[in-house]
């Protein structure tokens, strides 16, 4: 009769080491990246894998995570508001966002719980600035604004081009998602020159694979960056 050691038992696909979950405590680690990377997906996912390993996350969205920032991201994503300014558009982004980070993010840190944020300013960068036009310095200042010294510990971009992300869209698109092709190309720039400008708190996850394989990718990356 065979014996089975801890050795031999191969480790639950997904699972967490704990190690990794050790180093997630107080830490604030955000999910980014184009509409279509999948990355709402692999968040969940994330989020079940740190409760397994004992994790109490705390989980936001952006726009709104918050009564007024739901409002706000009601407002942002209407049809309706078609002659909104982008001005107008990046400030409501800040407003939700500054509520978020005063009522619920900076208490979760402080209380040593991780905070797992779904889009952040790289968001922001990304759409209003390099697809849409504003320049990085206004969106930073307003950012400096919303969140203070409350900056994310390690942005995730689930990156993956534009028609691989297209294939996966919603056919009943919002009005972010309707803006086109060439926008979202600029949109995956954005994302990508984040990344080579701060290397340091970005990490880039090939989002054009299957769900597993960028399951693999996230939590190998975060335990070469955090553990
Ligand atoms: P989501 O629910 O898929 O995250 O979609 C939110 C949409 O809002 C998405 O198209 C990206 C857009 N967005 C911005 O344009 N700027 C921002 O700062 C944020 C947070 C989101």
């Amino acid at each position: 009769m065979s014996h089975q050691t801890d050795k031999d038992v191969a480790p639950r696909p997904g699972a967490l080491a704990p190690e990794l979950a050790r180093a997630l405590r107080s830490k604030f680690i955000v999910f980014d990246g184009p509409d279509g990377s999948g990355k709402s997906t692999q968040l969940r996912r994330f989020l079940e894998a740190a409760r397994a390993a004992g994790l109490d996350p705390c989980e936001v969205r952006e726009p709104g995570g918050t009564q007024i920032g739901e409002k706000i991201r009601a407002a942002l994503l209407d049809h309706l508001e078609e002659d909104m300014t982008l001005r107008c558009e990046m400030l409501l982004y800040m407003a939700s966002r500054a509520q978020l980070v005063e009522q619920t993010i900076r208490p979760a840190l402080a209380a040593g719980r991780l905070v797992v944020a779904d889009r952040f300013v790289s968001s922001t960068l990304a759409y209003q600035g390099a697809a849409g036009g504003l320049p990085e310095r206004e969106i930073r200042a307003a950012a400096n604004i919303a969140c203070g010294h409350t900056t994310p510990d390690l942005v995730v971009i689930f990156d993956v081009d534009e028609d691989t992300a297209a294939t996966r869209l919603n056919p009943l698109l919002d009005r972010m998602e309707s803006k086109g092709r060439e926008y979202h190309k600029r949109v995956r720039q954005g994302y990508l020159s984040q990344i080579e400008s701060d290397q340091k708190h970005h990490l880039r996850v090939d989002a054009s694979k299957g769900e597993d394989q960028v399951f693999e990718q996230l939590v190998t990356g975060l335990r070469q960056r955090l553990t």
